[in-house]
């Protein structure tokens, strides 16, 4: 998140490194978030308030692969992808506070 806002600052065109190590960063985070998820399921009985959150979280990823890849490639509106961006980071935020609330103590 650090990197998208230090991206954002520095603006278009994007700086090479930091735009790379942006998308490095959200791949890493979702691959190691996913293997811990997919584990906790399958030793969980998973309740449908945190299989719905899950959902949400999921939405919220590929929300912004999707905003993240036409931001860079440029060919959409730019105001229209930020803002989506922007809404899929709160989503993915508040979905993540809401599955770690969920398996607060369940584990
Ligand atoms: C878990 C996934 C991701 C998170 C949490 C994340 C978060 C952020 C944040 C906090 C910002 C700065 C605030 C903003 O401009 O709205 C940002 C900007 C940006 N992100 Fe991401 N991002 C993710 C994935 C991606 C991916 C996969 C790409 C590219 C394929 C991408 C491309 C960009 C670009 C181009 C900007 C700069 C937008 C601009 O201000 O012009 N992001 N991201």
């Amino acid at each position: 998140m650090t990197f998208g806002f230090w991206l954002s600052k520095v603006g278009k065109p994007y700086n090479g490194i930091l735009f790379n190590i942006h998308k490095l960063i959200a791949l890493g985070t979702v691959i190691v978030t996913s293997v811990q998820v997919y584990k906790t399921l399958k030793v969980l009985e998973p309740q449908s308030l945190l299989i719905i959150s899950i959902i949400a979280a999921v939405i919220g990823v590929v929300a912004l692969f999707a905003s993240g890849a036409f931001l860079s490639i440029g060919n959409l509106n730019y105001q229209t992808m930020k803002t989506i961006h922007t809404i899929a980071l709160v989503l993915d935020g508040l979905a993540l506070v809401a599955i770690v609330y969920l398996l607060n103590g369940k584990m």
